[in-house]
């Protein structure tokens, strides 16, 4: 289908059947919204949202628009991945401007993929609106740099996630020196993760750090080694969301540490 007659298929899909829209809202501080984002949430009718979008956010819908939990805490789902999927469908076809807000961003270990595999199959028009990831706003937050033309040439997202106690995780690639890691939702494999990156060859003095609650109020940023994190993090009793960062940068975040202003500026 050519770029012309796939846009007047959107258009037609959107006239007929409402449209569903996907919206990053960011890590949690609401000011990280994107102009689109916040223009959006002001005209919508009904939006389902996931554990990990702020209270701060949701204040910015109208007091008309409907508020659906659609849940996504660890193994705790109010509905059922194919069940959002339904409803997001079967809300846009009833003709209202239906939000689907993601923390984050959508496509990044959002499952926005699958939502959108679903909602094309149904036929129904879709806008994708970028969030700020996790990874992005907790190491800003913690004025950390993930890449650094000294000391890390490329950074990579991977999931945490354990599957039967480990992790599919391409350790010869992630143990490489000069590059920064970042983990989510890794805080329960924290044990596995440090010992599989030295035991594939990344030296145990390498730095790693754990923001909790990135870029909210409540952040807290905990920094250590390969060798000491998983007894440091235990000790300091850490709650989700905390993001996990490993390589050469994370000292810099200290080290700026002194000379940042605070927040808000404006
Ligand atoms: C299911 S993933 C969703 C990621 C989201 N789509 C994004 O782009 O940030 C959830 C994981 O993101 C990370 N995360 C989300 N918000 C965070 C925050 N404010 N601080 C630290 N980590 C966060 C945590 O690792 C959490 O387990």
């Amino acid at each position: 289908m050519s770029d012309a007659s796939q846009r007047s298929a959107a258009t037609r899909a959107s006239q007929a059947q409402g449209v569903v829209y996907l919206v990053g809202t960011g890590p949690g501080d609401p000011e990280l919204l994107t102009v689109r984002a916040a223009r959006l949430l002001q005209g919508a009718d009904v939006a389902l949202y996931d554990n990990l979008v702020s209270a701060e956010v949701l204040a910015l819908l109208p007091k008309t628009a409907e508020t659906i939990y659609v849940g996504k805490r660890r193994n705790k789902h109010a509905l059922e991945q194919n069940d959002i999927n339904q409803l997001m469908v079967d809300l846009a076809r009833s003709g209202r401007r239906v939000l689907r807000l993601k923390g984050g961003d959508p496509f990044i270990f959002g499952r926005g993929g699958e939502e959108l595999e679903f909602i094309c199959a149904a036929g129904v028009a879709f806008e994708v609106v970028p969030g700020i990831t996790a990874a992005v706003g907790a190491s800003a937050y913690a004025g950390i740099p993930l890449t650094h033309r000294r000391l890390a040439q490329s950074c990579t997202l991977v999931t945490g996630h354990l599957q039967d106690g480990s992790m599919n995780l391409d350790w010869p690639t992630l143990a490489r020196a000069r590059q920064t890691v970042a983990v989510y939702m890794g805080l329960m494999g924290l044990p596995v993760l440090c010992a599989k990156l030295i035991e594939h060859g990344r030296h145990p003095t390498t730095p790693i750090v754990i923001i909790e609650r990135g870029t909210t109020a409540r952040q807290r940023v905990i920094e250590g080694t390969l060798a000491t994190m998983p007894g440091r993090a235990a000790q300091a009793q850490l709650h989700a969301p905390t993001m996990i960062i490993i390589g050469e940068v994370v000292p810099l975040g200290r080290a700026f540490a002194p000379f940042r202003a605070p927040t808000p500026q404006m």
